[in-house]
Formats: C-alpha cells, sequence, structure tokens
C-alpha cells in the first residue's frame, strides 16, 4: 500500500490548498456533460424535467461523494478508489478497481479530447479557417461527402499540450485549471442570468411531460416523459457530475488533506449541482423540445442563443469558447487523477515502477504521464469516440458503489480510526449509494455490462501475470494507519 505520509525526493510535492482543491473538482466536473447532453436529455427523454434528472443525478453523487469524502479524510494517499478498495477488499479487488479507473479517467480524457477537436474547428472557422476532415477525424469515420478521417490531430495536440503543463507542476496545473474554471463558469453564470429573461413559460409545461416513448434519429427508442423519462435523462446527465472524484487523487499535494480533502469533493459537487440545475431550467426554458430534437445537438446552448435571445450573438461565441476551455479543464484533472492512480498502484508493485518515478525537480510522475500520453493520444487519434462516453459511465459508477461500500466495510471493521469527515446516517447513505449507482449502471444496458467485463478480463490478465508477482503486499509501509490489515 503507497505511503500515507511521503516526504522526500520522491514524494509528489504538498502544494494545493482548499480553494485549488475545490476548483480541480469544479474544471473536471463542468465539461461536455453539461454542454452537449443536457440538450440530449431534453430531446430524447425528459423536456423540461430533465431538471428534476439533474437533482436525481445530484442526489445518486452526492451519497458517493460522501463516502469519498470519509475516505479522502481518512487515507489521504493518492489512489482514490483503488487505495480505498485496497484497505477494505483486498488487493485483487483493488487492482479490479484500479484497472477500472483506466476507462474512467484515461478513456475520458481522450474521449472529450475528440469533442475539444471538433470545438477548435468551430473556433477555427469564425476566422475562416478549417482543419481537414482527414486530419480531425479518426480513421473510422467520415462525413456525408465521402470524405474519410485518418488521424485527430488536434486531440492529440491538446492531450500532447496539457501533459506538458502537468510535468512541469501540480502548482501551475492547479492555476491554469483555476483560470478556466473562472472562465467557464462566468459564462454559464452569464448565460443563466441573461437567459432568465428569455424563458417561455409555455416550455416549461408541463414540467414532467406525458409518458411516451420517442424514437432518436439513429432508430433507438427511448422512454420519454414522466418518472422513467427523468431516471433516463438521470443516467444521461450523470457524465455531467463525472470528475468530483478526481480530487480525491490529489491527496498527496494537498497541504491538509484530512480538512481540505471533504472541502474539495463536496464544495466542488454542491456548487456544481446548483449550477446546473440553474442552467438546465433556463436552456429548457428559452428553446422548444423540438428545437433540440432537430438543432444540431452539439451546437444546442449556442443554437438556443441565437435564435431566441436576440442580440447576444456574443454570448453564444463565448458559451462555444467556454466549452473549450471547459473541456481542456476535464481533460487536464483527468490526466491528473490517471497518473495519481497508477503512481499509487505502481508504489503498490502492482504496475512497473516507471509510473512512480517522479521527475527530480518538478516533483511530478513525469513518465506516467508520458507514458498516458502515448495511451491517450492513439486512442484520439485513431478511435472514435462514440462508445467510449458510455464505458467512462459504467466504470465511474462500478468505483463509486465499491467506495461506498467500502466505507460502511470500514465503519464496521475498524469504527476507531481517526477520520477527518464522517458520512453522516452511515451506513444509509452508503447503501443508497450502492443502490443508486447500481440502477444506472443496470440503466446502461446489456453492451456496456460486456464492455465492462471483456474490460476486467483483459484486466485479469496483467493482474496474474504481473501484478501478483511483483505485488508489495507483505511490506507495507510503516506509515499505514493501525487498524488496516492488507490481504489479498
Ligand atoms: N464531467 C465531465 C464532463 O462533463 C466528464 O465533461
Amino acid at each position: 500500500m503507497a505511503e500515507a505520509q511521503e516526504v522526500g525526493e520522491h514524494s509528489l510535492k504538498r502544494s494545493l490548498g482548499p480553494m485549488n482543491l475545490v476548483a480541480l473538482g469544479i474544471g473536471g466536473i463542468i465539461g461536455a456533460g453539461l454542454f452537449v447532453r443536457t440538450a440530449a436529455a431534453i430531446a430524447d427523454r425528459a423536456g423540461p424535467s430533465v431538471v428534476l434528472a439533474f437533482i436525481v443525478a445530484g442526489i445518486g453523487c452526492a451519497f458517493a461523494g460522501l463516502c469519498y469524502a470519509e475516505f479522502a479524510s481518512m487515507i489521504p494517499v493518492a489512489g482514490s478508489a483503488y487505495t480505498y478498495s485496497y484497505a477494505t477488499m483486498g488487493e485483487f479487488v483493488a487492482w479490479i478497481i484500479g484497472w477500472d479507473l483506466i476507462l474512467e479517467y484515461a478513456v475520458a480524457a481522450a474521449t472529450v479530447s475528440t469533442a475539444w477537436s471538433e470545438y477548435a474547428n468551430r473556433v477555427l472557422d469564425w476566422f475562416g479557417m478549417r482543419i481537414p476532415y482527414q486530419w480531425s477525424h479518426s480513421p473510422f469515420e467520415h462525413d456525408p461527402n465521402g470524405a474519410y478521417g485518418m488521424i485527430n490531430i488536434p486531440a492529440v495536440f491538446i492531450l500532447l499540450l496539457l501533459t506538458a503543463l502537468l510535468i512541469r507542476g501540480t502548482k501551475e496545473s492547479a492555476f491554469v485549471n483555476g483560470l478556466i474554471v473562472i472562465l467557464k463558469v462566468s459564462i454559464v453564470l452569464l448565460f443563466i442570468g441573461i437567459g432568465w429573461g428569455f424563458i417561455n413559460p409555455a416550455n416549461h409545461m408541463p414540467l414532467i411531460p406525458t409518458p411516451t416513448t420517442y424514437v432518436t434519429p439513429q432508430g433507438i427508442t427511448h422512454a420519454y416523459g414522466g418518472i422513467l423519462g427523468i431516471l433516463g435523462a438521470a443516467g444521461v446527465v450523470f457524465f455531467a457530475y463525472i470528475g468530483f472524484d478526481a480530487v480525491s487523487t490529489a491527496a498527496q499535494e494537498a497541504r491538509n488533506p484530512k480538512r481540505d480533502m471533504p472541502i474539495g469533493i463536496l464544495g466542488s459537487l454542491a456548487f456544481c449541482t446548483i449550477l446546473y440545475v440553474l442552467f438546465s431550467y433556463v436552456l429548457s426554458g428559452v428553446a422548444t423540445v423540438q428545437d433540440f430534437r432537430s438543432a444540431g445537438r452539439e451546437a444546442s446552448v449556442a443554437f438556443a442563443i441565437t435564435k431566441y435571445m436576440t442580440g447576444y450573438e456574443w454570448l453564444s461565441k463565448s458559451v462555444t469558447v467556454a466549452i473549450l476551455a471547459g473541456f481542456s479543464s476535464v481533460i487536464l484533472v483527468m490526466l491528473l487523477g490517471q497518473s495519481r492512480v497508477f503512481y499509487s498502484m505502481s508504489k503498490d508493485g502492482l504496475v512497473p515502477k516507471i509510473f512512480s518515478d517522479v521527475h527530480p525537480k518538478f516533483r511530478t510522475p513525469y513518465k506516467s504521464n508520458m507514458l498516458f500520453f502515448v495511451f491517450t493520444g492513439l486512442l484520439a487519434a485513431f478511435v472514435p469516440a462514440d462508445v467510449t462516453g458510455e464505458m467512462t459511465s459504467i466504470g465511474t459508477l462500478f468505483a463509486f458503489m465499491l467506495v461506498c461500500a467500502g466505507v460502511w466495510i470500514m465503519r464496521v471493521r475498524s469504527p476507531e480510526l481517526e477520520r477527518g469527515f464522517r458520512v453522516p446516517a452511515a451506513p444509509l447513505v452508503a447503501i443508497l449509494g450502492i443502490i443508486t449507482c447500481g440502477a444506472m449502471i443496470y440503466g446502461l444496458g446489456w453492451t456496456n455490462w460486456m464492455r465492462l467485463i471483456v474490460w476486467l478480463l483483459i484486466g485479469f490478465i496483467f493482474y496474474f501475470s504481473y501484478g501478483k508477482r511483483h505485488s508489495r503486499i507483505n511490506a507495507p509501509p510503516p506509515e499505514m494507519p493501525e487498524g488496516i490489515k492488507l490481504s489479498r
């Protein structure tokens, strides 16, 4: 198990305060989920009841967020859900979660980088420029004119840029992230404030549409309206909340983790939940459901502004810039989280030492950053992004369930351990977290369950051929809190 309190030149640098951590959370949270998926949830599932869907998904995340906060204040080690599972359910379950977290962090970073590429081209369009289709799409994509993609260069470019920033330093990365957060939050607030005056009350009536079905242009049938519509939409917008847990991967870089980890995790989650509810209320009030069904979904916010908010063309452009910036910070935080999880796994011997080598000057795991750049860069360059979003969701939900279960197990097994933050009403909150996340996994359907299972089977091969043999389970460091017994 990785050291709880490391010092010296092989350790990460403790440079983050509570505001950095809240900003890190917001940086990882607000992105494609809000700007792209809200419109899809309105169009396909919920109409104006998307507001309730954001509340439902927010409550589900709050259960998990509370459990993360307790763990992060008790075991402030960089591995997040991986470390918590190690301490409670043993090495094998920990490996499964560590491997699963690649889906959440690395695959999400690759996915969001391809969305970044799309929006970069939109901004270039304003200046009469455009990166040709074949250089900005994977080989599996083609446009209606028959042009085939070859390699997604802008996606690789943003991954390289942000990897370089991460290597340069966590403090520097946190600074850039802070700037981006200020920009994107300001524009979201502007949209809420100005858009409020353009709400057409008729678009909010009825708030919960009568239950029916809707067939998407791709021929997929969804329950629309009623309770099922809200629950389906909650599954869709869940993606928008992913990222708050990444705060916990920075535990070894927090100056005062016991106090500040819960602030970072719960503060960013609460802030974004309020913002999301307001944003979705305004968006679903400004434009009609039909607009979201017919307009290009990806440009839905800009479209709603252009069509209904006359005189605010600048806001439409600002939203596009905010989206581009938002995607950048999501990628940054995801890449950060990924390298920190592997840092802990490497300290524990489950993956090679190269993943925990820290740069002598910058004190960041630079080799890990570079290797994950290669991995995410290859995915972004050559693989289309349509399925990876759902894989990210299922991977994250699975990790959330185990973290909730872990808090419960830990309360029973080691009630005496010092906790900087305690989940209120445990184990009820942990159980509700397991049920809510389990229900969302169920809602993602068997294709995604199979994808998760195949991914985990690949992980088993690595575990039995490398991790189990090199594991340092029999040599836990003295810093490990008393009362935590490590096992397979
Ligand atoms: N929550 C992040 C986003 O919406 C993953 O892009």
